[in-house]
């Protein structure tokens, strides 16, 4: 077996995983004193709020391993859960610390470098704020950096429910601002409650390319691999975030190998929401032996219950792979980041 300490010292990046679950669970618990709302579930009881009337949490469930099923308790009920989460940050600081900390979470895995996933409809106490929100996450990462903790880019999301025009808005806005350590549009949310989306926002993100922004797109999680191949036709993908149904279409995979999209995998986060029911049926395995670039990382962390150094020795425990292979992930993972190129040469 790999140990974690030796995963660990891989200079190595992170390409898919989002700020949203990057909370401390002490500083999740002080948002919620502060903010005089109770905590989901059991952790309720470890402070009284009994005499708050406050809005109730949602509660994280799996998805029961239903056949390619992100339903209701899985991925949607998750996505609330964030919601919950982000609605208890308030104030720059706040904003601010909470990126910090998903700095240092990362630095504890030996993670150099991470594209962090920001999806701004979490963050329901900045709506028509988004500007002030993404300058309150700049000043805690430069601090982090600063500190000498992981370097962050950022992926600013799109909602899948979110319209056309709104998603032209928000890269308009981008494009002119070209907000602090901002280097890619991206876009995320629960597929199954959307549909296809691919082509309403086609504009946005050919106009996020012609910008200079780099692009990765969730799909091929909550949908089939139609979602993977809209990404690639229509959105200009660089990575696809999950994709791992595109094992269903031998097409599909072929067209990965053939256009160089990598894969930002999550196996932890694909079992624990339900797309696949255990470790061993996970298509990781068989995508990399058909030649796509993948990477292993943790999607969520905090919430899920998932650390890259565990999410690799898993894979290397569950797929027989080796240090080399994982030294040969830790360059694949590098190769696939949005880092700029002298962070990526000195990493490699
Ligand atoms: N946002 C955060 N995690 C996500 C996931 N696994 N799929 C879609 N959207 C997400
Ligand atoms: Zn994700």
């Amino acid at each position: 077996r790999v140990d974690e300490e030796t995963i660990r010292a891989l200079p190595k990046a992170e390409v898919h995983v989002h700020l949203e679950g990057g909370f401390d669970l002490i500083d999740l618990i002080d948002l919620a004193k502060t903010a005089g709302v109770p905590l989901p579930g059991p952790a309720r009881s470890l402070f009284d709020v009994s005499t708050h009337d406050a809005v109730e949490a949602p509660q994280i469930t799996s998805g029961g391993g239903a056949k390619n099923g992100v339903g209701v308790g899985g991925l949607s009920g998750f996505l609330k859960f964030l919601d919950w989460e982000c609605g208890l940050v308030t104030t720059p600081e706040q904003a601010a610390r909470t990126a910090y900390k998903f700095a240092a979470r990362e630095s504890a895995s030996g993670i150099r470098y991470a594209d962090a996933v920001i999806n701004p409809t979490h963050w329901s106490a900045w709506a028509g704020r988004t500007p002030q929100l993404f300058e309150a996450f700049a000043a805690g990462l430069d601090e982090a950096a600063q500190d000498g903790l992981a370097e962050i880019g950022l992926c600013l999301s799109l909602l899948r429910s979110q319209s056309g025009a709104e998603a032209v808005e928000i890269v308009e806005w981008m494009s002119a601002a070209r907000p602090a350590r901002v280097v890619a549009l991206s876009v995320d949310g629960d597929e199954r409650v959307s549909g296809r989306t691919g082509a309403k926002f086609a504009d946005a993100f050919t106009l996020a390319r012609d910008a200079g922004f780099h692009r990765t797109v969730h799909a091929g999680e909550s949908s089939g691999p139609e979602g993977v191949w809209d990404a690639v036709d229509l959105l200009h993908a660089e990575r696809v975030d999950h994709g791992v149904r595109s094992i269903e279409d031998p097409a599909l995979v072929a067209r990965l190998v053939e256009s160089e999209v990598s894969l930002g995998i999550c196996p932890r986060s694909n079992v624990t929401l339900g797309i696949y029911p255990d470790w061993a049926s996970h298509p990781i395995e068989r995508l990399r032996e058909a030649g796509v670039t993948v990477t292993v990382n943790t999607d969520d962390p905090a919430p899920l219950g998932t650390r890259l150094e565990s999410e690799w020795a898993m894979c290397a425990d569950t797929f027989g792979w080796s240090l080399a292979d994982l030294g040969e992930l830790a360059h694949n993972s590098v190769r696939a980041s949005f880092a700029n190129d002298d962070l990526k040469r000195d990493l490699h």
